[in-house]
């Protein structure tokens, strides 16, 4: 945390650091100061009728809180500002992190933690950092120079009064133990209720067709419930604490007024001394309870920080090549490829295929059998335990991420829009194509003429996730968006398989079209698809068991001709 606090907060901002920390001194200064004064108007200006010093007196009194006033809303506001800009750099850092993780980090984290992470978790960390720390340490500065004065007064009565401080200082550990503690508990009850939130919003058709919504406000305020409890186990924790110290500081003002009181009548303190001794003693809970809070912030803060850190310690398994891949043919070779998900059960064994720039090869099976899995490695989501991929004779570990993923124009059955224009969505690949190369694109995937009768064309805007449009219109974007890069290699992971025959014959045409002079793998469960394609591979229970064209199978009569035979490839 301390370290988290000097690189990315004193160093890069330790102008802004330092003008606060000098301010802080002279606020401080400014108050250490008021009970000398007070002293000498006792002393002098009221034991001796000096009406001229009690001016001087009231005027530097009140200079000094002037002075006090303007300097801690400079150490605030500077301390404040670090710290925004902190969070703001650390906010950008992690959000480059988060999209540089695995694929599947994606698959298994919860959505919410993440979410959460970027907004309570940061916050907590700003908090410790831009008011915990420093207050920890400039606080403890004042509490120490405080001290140091009324030592320095009578040290006597000092050492009578402060009796108390180790019991205060162990009280107020205890206290911060437990907030710690509840903290914990309740980040992670608030990360369940934004997990919860962004679920069913995402869901909110599933939830509405279902009648499920009192269901879901139920999980969902109870999950709020279990939150909001430990934040008031935290709360009230933290409202004892403060008046708790008001409490001690109150046994040392009578033990002031007691001892002082002998102290004066013995001829030792002047009453001027007695007085200023109890102005400082008022100055102690100010910074015991900043300190107190201080510590209780930077708890919190460390909690959040380690959770943050979440990010950090998940390895990334899929590990960066060096390769560029200036020009791309698009020859895809497996071999020997074996595949398991960190579960542990082989998912892929043994696979070997090939492909070629201008072949079409579709791949299909049964439910499960491992295609949608395929398409992961060829993408490097993943990356095989045993075997190898290769494009262009280069295996695709040693390739850049980049280079490879540049390269294949990947289409999901869910095609995914984002909210934004059409233009900008088909353009999401290479934001520098041009409205003609756009439009060609579009023209190729049969969706020009649709975008053409939308109100604003290619600037008609398609709603969250794409929702104000039909799948089919969805699908065929999303191939648009392929063809603007202009792959070597196309992936298309079921693209038809939500499409009624009509939509499905659209997109097909297009995928037809796009797929000319390219690599093209298709996973499909459709005829259509599989007669007008050069190669059908078989996958069935993770492993190729037939491969060649769809009549060379057909008449080999295996469990490709098999299955056709028993519908479980639709006609269509
Ligand atoms: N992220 C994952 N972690 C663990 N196991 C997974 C993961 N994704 C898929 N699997 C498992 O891997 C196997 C193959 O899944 P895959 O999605 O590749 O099948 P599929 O052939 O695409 O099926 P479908 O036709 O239903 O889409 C299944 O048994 C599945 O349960
Ligand atoms: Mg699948």
């Amino acid at each position: 945390m301390f370290r988290l606090y000097w690189t990315k907060f004193v160093l890069p901002y330790w102008a802004l650091t330092l003008t606060a920390v000098v301010s802080f001194i002279v606020a401080s200064a400014a108050t250490l100061a008021v009970p000398l004064i007070l002293k000498s108007l006792i002393d002098v200006a009221l034991e001796r009728e000096n009406l001229g010093a009690l001016n001087v007196i009231v005027i530097s009194v009140a200079g000094l809180y002037a002075i006090r006033t303007i300097f801690s809303y400079y150490y605030s506001y500077n301390m404040a500002k670090a710290g925004n800009m902190m969070i703001r750099n650390l906010r950008n850092e992690m959000f480059k992190k988060l999209h540089a993780m695995d694929y599947g980090y994606f698959i298994n984290a919860s959505t919410g933690n993440v979410i959460s992470y970027f907004t309570n978790d940061l916050w907590l960390i700003q908090q410790a950092v831009s008011l915990g720390i420093p207050d920890l340490l400039v606080e403890s500065l004042n509490l120490v120079a405080i001290m140091a004065v009324m030592f320095y007064f009578d040290w006597q009565l000092a050492l009578v009064t402060f009796a108390t401080l180790p019991f205060t200082i162990s009280v107020v550990s205890y206290f911060n133990k437990r907030i710690a503690a509840f903290g914990t508990f309740y980040e992670e009850a608030l990360g369940k209720v934004t997990g919860l939130l962004h679920q069913s919003i995402v869901s909110v058709s599933l939830v509405q067709s279902y009648v499920r919504e009192d269901y879901e406000y139920d999980k969902f305020r109870k999950k709020l419930q279990e939150a909001a409890l430990d934040l008031f186990k935290v709360q009230r924790w933290n409202a004892v604490l403060i008046p708790l110290v008001e409490f001690l500081t109150a046994i040392g003002v009578t033990i002031i007024i007691w001892y002082g009181s002998r102290e004066v009548i013995s001829g030792k303190l002047s009453i001027g001394g007695m007085f200023a001794f109890l102005v400082y003693i008022i100055n102690v809970p100010a910074p015991v309870g900043k300190i107190t809070q201080a510590v209780s912030r930077m708890k919190l803060g460390l909690v959040a920080w380690s959770r943050i850190k979440e990010l950090d310690f998940q390895p990334a398994t899929v590990v960066e090549g060096t390769l560029e891949l200036p020009e791309c043919i698009g020859h895809v070779d497996f071999k020997n490829v074996s595949f398991s998900y960190n579960s542990g059960t082989e998912v892929l064994h043994d696979i070997n295929i090939s492909a070629g720039p201008g072949e079409v090869i579709a791949v299909v099976g049964p439910s499960g059998a491992g295609k949608s899995s395929f398409a992961n490695l060829l993408l490097r989501f993943y990356d095989p335990q045993q075997g190898s991929i290769y494009l262009d004779g280069i295996d695709i570990k040693q390739l850049k991420i980049s280079a490879l993923r540049e390269n294949i124009g990947f289409i999901q059955q869910e095609p995914i829009l984002f909210n934004a224009s059409i233009i900008e969505n088909i353009r999401y690949g290479r934001p520098t194509a041009s409205y003609c190369e756009v439009e060609r694109a579009a023209k190729i995937a049969n969706v020009h003429e649709f975008i053409m009768e939308l109100p604003e064309g290619y600037n008609s805007a398609v709603g969250e996730l794409g929702g104000r449009l039909s799948g089919g219109q969805r699908q065929r974007i999303a191939i648009a968006r392929a063809i603007v890069v202009e792959p070597a290699i196309l992936l298309l992971d079921e693209p038809t398989a939500a499409l009624d025959a009509y939509a499905e014959q659209q997109v097909m045409e297009a995928i037809r079209k796009a797929s000319a002079g390219r690599t093209a793998f298709i996973i499909t469960h459709r005829l259509s698809t599989l007669r007008a394609s050069d190669k059908v591979v078989y996958l069935s229970g993770g492993m190729v068991t037939e491969q060649g064209t769809h009549e060379e199978l057909l008449v080999k009569g295996g469990s490709y001709a098999q299955a056709i035979e028993h519908g479980e490839i639709s006609v269509g």
